[in-house]
Formats: structure tokens, sequence, C-alpha cells
């Protein structure tokens, strides 16, 4: 089936109607899956807002995890994902099993009781591993509420544990996982789009590496960064994050002007943005086409999302 654009919107529209489905979408996504979107957020406001909504189906696009922490928040409803395979390289970079090795050796290195606080790019089977988890929208207000003389592991993002570790004064032990976009930025690029757009402030997803964040004025999550371009009077920022958000920022602040960041250079090319292959996954045929069969459907087995459910939960009380 190739039907137009315009078709595949007015289709999925009425089907979601005729279905009582809902559209969730990460800002990561394509612009005209944001457009279609009922919901579209970074992944806390998606995960808080997929528990108040009236609905039979919950379509998440996304990535993997997303649709597993929309299951397990709401396993009473059918939640579609169009493409089973977005994945993501950061949830990847920890497997359940050598997360527990890991708690395990550093329990028994220090003999200590360690709270494991996980980012929500992971797999249920690690959210279930877990004691709280968190997004990059509250990670250091949950951190900040841990006693002080907590044992903390933190996992699996580095990147973003370093930063956390910088912002609270914390030393916890971190899982070397990163996210491939994320941590791909060439800082000899912004260096030079600095040097170009003198003044102009840097903005930065906490994913990024740290040489990246020293040379950023504002660090944040998706939801955060789009915020501060529409509260600041500033009319250019320069920015590092995957580039799916400058759809999101445009077309709140169509008078301004967004410089995103380029990735290192690949194989001797060049490329102006950085996208997330996983992100891109979702396109309107498959929204479409998952709508229309209610496949691929999200499972999770129960006592894993039994398991996991606690640490989300824990999360949405604390954030
Ligand atoms: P947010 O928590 O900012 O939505 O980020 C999710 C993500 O996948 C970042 O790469
Ligand atoms: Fe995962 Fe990175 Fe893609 Fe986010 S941008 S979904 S962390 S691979």
């Amino acid at each position: 089936m190739d039907l137009e654009k315009k078709e595949y919107i007015s289709k999925i529209k009425s089907l979601a109607k005729e279905k009582n489905a809902v559209i969730f979408a990460h800002y990561y996504t394509r612009p005209e899956i944001q457009e279609i979107a009922d919901f579209i957020g970074d992944s806390l406001a998606l995960a808080q807002q997929a528990t108040r909504v009236d609905a039979d189906i919950l379509v998440m696009c996304g990535v993997h995890f997303m649709g597993e922490t929309m299951k397990i928040l709401c396993p009473d409803k059918k939640v579609l994902i169009p493409d089973m395979n977005a994945g993501c390289s950061l949830a990847d970079s920890c497997k359940a099993e050598d997360l527990k090795q890991f708690i395990y050796q550093q329990s028994s290195i220090s003999n200590q009781k360690y709270t494991v606080v996980s980012y929500v790019n992971t797999t249920a089977e690690v959210k279930a591993l877990t004691d709280i988890v968190v997004t990059s929208s509250n990670a250091k207000k949950i951190v900040d509420q841990l006693p002080k003389d907590a044992n903390i592991i933190f996992g699996p993002d580095h990147n973003l544990g370093a930063y956390i570790n910088s912002v609270t004064g914390r030393n916890m032990i971190l899982w070397n996982g990163a996210c491939h976009v994320h941590s791909r930025f060439s800082l000899e690029a912004l260096l030079q789009l600095k040097k170009e757009n003198p003044g102009v402030e840097v903005l930065a997803h906490p994913e990024c590496k740290a040489p990246i964040l020293a040379q950023s004025d504002v660090i944040g999550s998706t939801k955060a960064l789009l915020e501060h371009t529409i509260q600041s009077p500033a009319k250019r920022f320069i920015i590092a994050t995957e580039s799916g958000i400058l759809f999101e920022m445009q077309r709140a602040c169509p008078d301004k002007e967004f410089i995103p960041v380029p990735p290192e250079m690949t194989e001797g090319v060049g490329c102006s943005c950085n996208e997330c292959e996983y992100m891109r996954m979702n396109t309107l045929e498959k929204v479409y086409n998952c709508l229309l069969n209610e496949s691929p459907e999200m499972q999770v087995k129960k006592e894993t999302a039994e398991k996991a459910v606690s640490a989300i939960r824990r999360m949405l009380e604390m954030s």
C-alpha cells in the first residue's frame, strides 16, 4: 500500500477515533508523526500521560522501552508500537544479567547494600532489578531526595550519571553505557559554531559527553530544552540533542533560529543533523498498519512487569 501523506493522516485519524485509540509520540520522531500525535512529549511526560488517558488502545511512536513502560503502567490497555525493531542503543548497553552481576560484585566488594537507580532507557528486565527509575527530566530531583549516605548504582548512561553526580555532589557508581546518537556530537564543530555565532546559547541533553556539556549553557531533558527556547527572549540557539526536537522548537517559536550541532564525521562524510535511526523507524504507513491490524502489540511478562512497576511508580511519586 502506498498512500499519500494526506491520505494516511486522515485514515489514521478516523481509525484512531473508531478504535478509541490515543497516539503518543516522542519529540525525536519524524515531523509527520509529531503532527498526527495526540500527545508529544519526553519520556517522563509520555509515561505520565499514558496513565491519565481514557482509551482502549495506546499507540506509542518512539522506541521499544517506551512501549514497554506504557504497557507496565497500563497493563489492561492494548499498547501498540509501529515497529518492534525500534530499539535503543542505550537500553541495549545494559543487559539485565550483566547488571545483576554488577550489583552483586559491588555489594560483595564493599559489603554494602546499593540503591539501584536506572534511567528509563532500559529494558523491562533491567527495571525489574531497579529500585527507582528516573528520566533526564527528574534524575536530579530524585537523586537529591535519596538519603545522603545512600550507596547508589546508576545506569546505564555514563554521561548522564556523571552529570548528575556533578550537580548533586553524589558519588554514584556508574554503569558504562551510552547513547550512540548523543555521544557522537562533534566538539570541534560545536567550538566552530560558537565562534561563528558569538553569544548564542548552547542547549544540550545530559546524554552528551562531558566536553560537550562543558561548552553548554543549558543542560536538560528534551522538554526542558524546548521550554527554555520558548521562554528565553533570545532569538537563536545552538542545539546538541537529537535533531527531531528542532521540529517542535520551530513550531513553538517560528520567529527563532535553531542551529543543530553536527555529529563527528563518518567515513569522511559530514552531516548537519544527528538523528536516531530507531526513532525514524516510526512512519505514517507503520502507524496506519499497526492501528488497522492492532499489531505489533507490546507484551511484558507478568512477573517482570510486577517487579518493574514499583520502580516506575516510585519515580512518578517522587517527580
Ligand atoms: P528524554 O527523557 O529527554 O525524553 O530523552 C529520551 C531519550 O531517548 C534521549 O535520547
Ligand atoms: Fe536511545 Fe539514543 Fe535513540 Fe534516545 S536517541 S532512543 S537514547 S538510541
